[in-house]
């Protein structure tokens, strides 16, 4: 088997199979979720929160999200690998965008970049234009967009046109002129799902929702939220499974059996010579 390429997303996308995305940012997590058969991993810069402890997005830099995308590659050989370009690594200036865009690909090995743009569009549609023009695959991510965090104040749901929440039709607009600056697809984040609905409808790309509902071409989950490794419920997302419990109970058997010394065993120890 190789590696989806951009062609086999949208052959996939014309014959209305529904695509999976989910999130990993390193290698051991990158090979679970590629053997279950996703069509693309986002090595997300919610490493930021979900993995480095941070309180949210922005504080990623290019080196760490470049070793994060590093491990996911080495750790995968079927999911196209999608880099997710770190607040302001894209934006400052098109020199600077295009450099960083392309260490993903260069030196990291991934398959895509993935950026951040406003509702009202804006400057990153014309690097999308310039990456693209490029060689280098990218997909666009609209609606909530949380490196927009502190502008927008808090986790507010889009397509409604009330403070903080851009109007559907910017929304529909924004995502026609992604189309046209080539991205081969486009994230869908906490918007209402008749929004989703209009923008899936205008566009020819696929749209991959997070929080968008069900009318979009697939589905994108954050793993830790699949897996329980958080400490947080969202609407948006399914448990699939408590690997968090999992982790806690096999370490409180560790500790308790080294404290009751049941832990190392004969068996676990070498002889002076080899038997
Ligand atoms: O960084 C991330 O995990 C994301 C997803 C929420 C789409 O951008």
């Amino acid at each position: 088997m190789t590696r989806t390429t951009v062609k086999d997303v949208l052959d996939r996308y014309e014959s209305n199979e529904p695509l999976t995305m989910l999130t990993a940012y390193d290698a051991p997590m990158a090979q679970m979720v590629d053997e279950g058969g996703v069509d693309m991993i986002l090595v997300g810069d919610s490493a930021a929160h979900n993995h480095m402890g941070h309180e949210d997005t922005l504080p990623l830099t290019m080196d760490e999200a470049l070793m994060n995308t590093g491990s996911v590659v080495r750790g995968t050989k079927e999911a196209m690998i999608i880099a997710d370009m770190p607040f302001l690594s894209y934006g400052a200036s098109m020199e600077d965008s295009v450099e960083n865009a392309g260490r993903f690909i260069k030196e990291a090995g991934a398959d895509a970049v993935k950026l951040e743009t406003a509702s009202t569009g804006g400057v990153t549609v014309d690097i999308v234009d310039r990456l693209t023009e490029l060689g280098i695959p990218v997909q666009g991510h609209i609606g909530l967009t949380p490196q927009r965090m502190k502008e927008i104040g808090g986790p507010v749901i889009q397509g409604r046109g009330e403070q903080s929440s851009a109007p559907t039709q910017e929304l529909v607009d924004t995502a026609l002129e992604l189309e046209e600056a080539g991205i081969f697809s486009l994230v869908l984040e906490t918007v209402t799902e008749q929004t989703a609905r209009e923008i899936n409808e205008a566009v020819n790309i696929p749209t991959i929702g997070i929080g968008a509902g069900r009318y979009v071409d697939g589905q994108v989950l954050v793993l830790n939220d699949l897996i329980g490794l958080k400490s947080e419920d969202y609407k948006l997302s399914k448990q699939y499974a408590d690997i968090g419990a999992k982790v806690r109970d096999a370490v409180e058997q560790f500790v308790s059996e080294v404290r009751k010394q049941e832990f190392p065993t004969a068996e676990n120890a070498y002889e002076p010579v080899d038997e």
